[in-house]
């Protein structure tokens, strides 16, 4: 594996190749991570990922500063697996040498809603530099994890838009054995938060058997949301939505078998988790 640290010398690597399979990451690479790496590697040649913390999609108070940055323990994993063939680690200068003022938004009505009604600026920080990393990678195919499921909506919808040449893949979400969805965050927790935090997928299967039950989207959002509370929980949203726009479904589209998505976001102690849990009203 290649590992280079500017535009110049990836363009360099990449020339002419047409079927580059790129996975964009921020580095403290799990095995979810390695999982897309493998995905990328069944439909592309070579594959390209990239790891680069995104100062544009956190906000004022996140955790910018103390997210890990891991590289040389995430190239000895690659080096391991063996599905990528350059890794692309630029600085923080490399991506952004003068300050990024041209900036990708996405609509309101999907950039501003869940995740980005709690985290204004995240989407167009993820679309800013997903269009940078695509324009010095010139993939094919990109591959994302549907763990962050509005980010795979939102990128999707970018690529549309733009009429980027990329297919954009969907990889489902990895989970440790007791359900927890891998995420470079679970590290912050402490020993009694990770035994606690699989909660939160617990309580979305849960909202799957209510729906099933034939409970409305309201009491199943509002039982949820109580219970992860009551379990101590810091609730963002627990929200059962469409899958094609993440819109609420009305009652007649969720008998009639609307393919949903329940999206939860919450905190516990300091470390905010998401998950989601795709479902259908049988
Ligand atoms: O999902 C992530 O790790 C990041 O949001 C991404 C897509 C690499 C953009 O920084």
């Amino acid at each position: 594996m290649k590992v280079v640290h500017n535009i110049q010398e990836l363009r360099d690597q990449l020339q002419g190749q047409t079927r580059v399979a790129f996975v964009p990451t921020m580095g403290n690479l799990h095995r979810a991570h390695l999982d897309l790496m493998k995905l990328a590697r069944q439909h592309g040649d070579p594959v390209v990922a990239s790891i680069f913390v995104n100062r544009l999609q956190f906000g004022p108070n996140e955790d910018f500063d103390r997210y890990p940055r891991t590289l040389q323990d995430d190239a000895a994993k690659m080096e391991q697996e063996r599905d990528v063939y350059v890794l692309f680690a630029p600085s923080e200068r490399e991506m952004y040498p003068e300050p990024q003022s041209f900036r990708v938004s996405p609509p309101d009505h999907l950039g501003r809603i869940l995740e980005g009604h709690f985290r204004p600026d995240f989407f167009e920080g993820v679309c800013t530099v997903v269009l940078k990393l695509f324009s010095c990678v010139q993939p094919k195919v990109a591959v994302f994890g549907k763990k962050d499921y509005q980010q795979l909506m939102v990128v999707r919808q970018m690529v549309r838009q733009f009429q980027l040449p990329v297919e954009v893949l969907a990889h489902e979400t990895v989970r440790e054995e007791d359900g927890l969805a891998m995420s470079s965050r679970n590290r912050y927790l402490s020993p009694e938060e990770r035994a606690q935090a699989p909660q939160i997928y617990y309580a979305l299967q849960e909202m799957n058997e209510r729906l099933q039950e034939g409970q409305s989207r309201e009491e199943i959002e509002a039982y949820a949301t109580k219970k992860m509370s009551d379990l101590g929980w810091k609730v963002d949203y627990m929200a059962l939505r469409r899958q094609s726009d993440l819109l609420e479904p009305t009652e007649e589209q969720i008998q009639a078998g609307e393919p949903l998505v329940a999206l939860a976001a919450a905190k516990l102690g300091a470390t905010r988790l998401i998950d989601n849990l795709e479902m259908v009203k049988a």
